[in-house]
């Protein structure tokens, strides 16, 4: 297979036009596991059908739910689950790996083995294990204890008051799902907001939790004995593919960008905020909620940036924009620091280091420091052969540095960007001028 995309500018890129970016993979990938785990038939709206999501597709499928396929919309149909007749796959995906953990951990009857690629397998599950076990999993480790594969008897845990040591929505929502099937009340402490799509969608499902937030953290309470019920769920555009567009809406001359139907879940949307503090030109309009997930448009146009500052705390709410922020780092004005984000090392890749890499190959210098990331900016970007380590996020970075710096730029590796973005070329070519896609 060729890999390889060539980026050719024939004249200075613009952009320019709309997009409607492909549903979000966080919220595809919940409705998947609560529609297998409701009885009934769950109906996903606009779901996301990428690498990623057709991992978790298969998983549940295998775990006894069936699965009816259409253009714009999934229908699972929940019948209980089942033991699967093989090890569970997951492919890239730490969020169905680690939310498929938690709600067959407290799954009675089923007993399941997941595991995923090479980078899944590296990446740590301790996080989701520890608690776990502390509910009376008795989950294993098969080759590394805190790694995948791992095995799992699904019984009746007990309750748990728990504080998130990291905040992580992953962790988050299988704690919630294991919490589904406990004998006592299942109490998630957070003191960093992260994602919360879970907690929004679990009502949809007939499974509210009860929320108590104050003092500068919020407790999720799942009460005991909860089922959950048949749901339609739709889900928005994913901010984190739009993202590529709007940084070079930001950056790049032309009218920039429209983003419709996009998730504005405001966990969602740090970097936007960031962006602004930085002067970016951005009008975000709310059009309406799916269940209680917000959605609308954002305009973005070309503006002229200043250095800008992420804080730990803002983290969680950009995690995955900040290879790309990084990249509009180096455009701004002025010194720019992201502070806070070891848990960029345990991503896809080693995304600390595979971003500063990237864009150090463009001729972009980012230092890795404290955690996180600096540069200062504006740097002058020229064309490079680079290589994406597997990761989807980097490889849209790749993307969008090769257009920034013109000239001809070869990304090899780049179809790892259908893990979660697999029309990103098709957007490309619709939105950039001057730009050749081989
Ligand atoms: C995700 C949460 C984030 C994010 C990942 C998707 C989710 O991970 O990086 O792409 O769907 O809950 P962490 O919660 O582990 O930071």
């Amino acid at each position: 297979m060729n890999d390889a995309l060539k980026v050719s500018c024939t004249k200075s890129p613009e952009i320019a036009g709309e997009i409607t970016p492909p549903g979000d993979k966080s919220i595809t990938i919940r409705a998947l596991i609560l529609g297998a785990l409701a009885e009934g038939n769950t109906v996903i709206k606009n779901p996301l059908n990428s690498l990623d999501t057709r991992s978790a597709l298969l998983a549940v499928q295998l775990l006894g739910a069936g699965i009816y396929e259409r253009e714009h919309d999934w229908t699972v149909i929940g019948e209980g689950l089942r033991p699967p007749p093989g090890e569970l796959d997951l492919g890239n995906s730490g969020t169905a790996l680690r939310l498929l953990l938690g709600a067959l951990a407290a799954y009675p009857g089923v007993e399941a083995t997941l595991t995923g690629d090479e980078s899944l397998r590296s990446r740590p599950l301790e996080r989701v294990v520890d608690p776990l076990r502390e509910m009376g999993s008795d989950a294993v480790c098969l080759e590394e204890e805190g790694r995948a594969p791992v095995r799992v008897r699904g019984k009746r845990l007990s309750g748990i008051s728990y504080e998130l040591p990291i905040p992580s929505a992953q962790v988050k929502s299988a704690l919630l799902l294991a919490g589904l099937g406990a004998d006592g009340a299942v109490e998630i402490i957070e003191r960093t907001a992260s994602r919360d799509h879970t907690e929004r969608m679990l009502p949809e499902f007939g499974v509210a939790p009860k929320i108590v937030a104050g003092n500068g953290r919020r407790a999720l309470i799942v009460p005991v004995g909860m089922k959950p019920k048949a749901a339609e769920v739709t889900v928005p555009g994913d901010i984190s593919a739009a993202f590529s567009w709007i940084a070079l809406g930001w950056l790049l001359p032309g009218e920039g960008v429209t983003v419709r139907n996009v998730g504005l879940n405001p966990t969602r949307l740090g970097a936007l905020r960031v962006l602004e503090s930085a002067g970016a030109r951005t009008v975000v309009q709310q059009e309406g909620s799916y269940g209680s997930e917000p959605y609308g448009v954002i305009n973005v146009f070309p503006s002229r940036l200043k250095g800008l500052r992420v804080d730990a705390d803002e983290v969680p709410s950009l995690i995955d924009e900040i290879p790309l922020l990084a990249l509009v780092a180096t455009q701004a004005d002025g010194e720019s620091v992201i502070q806070g984000a070891s848990e960029l090392k345990v991503k896809e890749s080693d995304r600390l280091r595979t971003t500063a890499e990237t864009l150090a190959a463009f001729g972009a210098q980012v230092e890795i420091a404290d955690g996180g990331l600096k540069t200062s900016g504006p740097q002058q970007l020229h064309p490079a052969t680079v290589n994406c380590a597997g990761d989807h996020r980097i490889a849209l970075l790749a993307l969008a540095c090769a257009v920034l710096a013109g000239g001809e730029s070869e990304i090899t590796g780049f179809s790892c960007a259908d893990t979660s973005y697999p029309g990103a070329t098709v957007d490309a070519k619709a939105l950039l001028q001057g730009v050749e896609l081989i």
